[in-house]
């Protein structure tokens, strides 16, 4: 396939850079070009999902909406991993939290993604219910994280499929079973796509709710604590 792709209307090459972060919410991939990117140039909006390339620090780097649940970050992540020459993608996204050990706003770094999806199965034909995350992607966050005096909870994540999910007692079991501590929507076809691809990827959480004490954060308060974990994945401008 040739570029533009279906979803990604830029023709040229090298427009967008080596390392994407990708939100869920397309405005936020706005927010953080807005707020943090120097000379930034859109390039993407089809179907709203605003992408931009501008430089952090002297150092060039993209933010591009992925939209909500795994369909939607596999369409947007291989079409960059595969026709834009994107290397890295780090998804900075919200998570509920399955245990009270989490805290609102605690920042995560998944070292791993359990899902039900098939996703995986489906794309490669992997058996595998677990996806991995680039280790160098991840020690680089790690590193980033202690420079900026951030602190890092690492555990394993669920990638659902269902945010509104109607059986009694299913949190707890996939928790109990399967080690997940927090859950989000996106990694396990973020991850799954990268080994496809031969690409890196890595996953940021900002605790938004909690699935134990059903604590949840305003959409003000989020705009303000997800600014500790995007200035972590920032430092990946190269
Ligand atoms: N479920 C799934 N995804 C999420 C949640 C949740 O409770 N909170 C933030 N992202």
């Amino acid at each position: 396939m040739n570029i533009p792709t279906p979803h990604i209307g830029v023709s040229q090459q090298g427009i967008v850079a080596k390392t994407v972060l990708m939100p869920g919410d397309p405005l936020r991939a706005k927010f953080i070009a807005d707020t943090f990117l120097e000379d930034a140039v859109q390039f993407n909006n089809i179907r709203g999902m605003l992408g931009f390339t501008g430089t952090y620090k002297g150092k060039k780097i993209s933010v591009m909406g992925s939209g909500m649940g795994m369909p939607s970050i596999g369409i947007y992540s291989f079409e960059l991993f595969q026709f834009y020459g994107v290397e890295n993608i780090i998804r900075i996204g919200s998570c509920g939290a399955y245990t009270d050990e989490l805290e609102l706003y605690d920042v995560i770094l998944a070292t791993d993604a359990y899902s039900e999806s098939a996703y995986a199965k489906v794309q490669s034909g992997s058996e595998d219910d677990v996806m991995l995350p680039s280790p160098e992607l991840n020690e680089k966050l790690e590193g980033f994280a202690k420079e900026l005096e951030i602190e890092l909870h690492k555990c394993r994540i669920h990638s659902n499929d269902v945010f509104y999910n109607g059986q009694e007692g299913y949190f707890e079991m996939v928790r109990d079973k399967h080690g997940c501590k927090a859950v989000e929507m996106e990694s396990f076809a973020l991850f799954a796509n990268a080994k496809a691809t031969g690409k890196k990827a890595a996953c940021l959480l900002t605790v938004s709710d909690s699935l134990v004490t059903h604590k949840v954060t305003t959409a003000e308060e989020r705009q303000n604590a997800f600014t500790e974990m995007m200035k972590i994945a920032l430092e990946m401008a190269e």
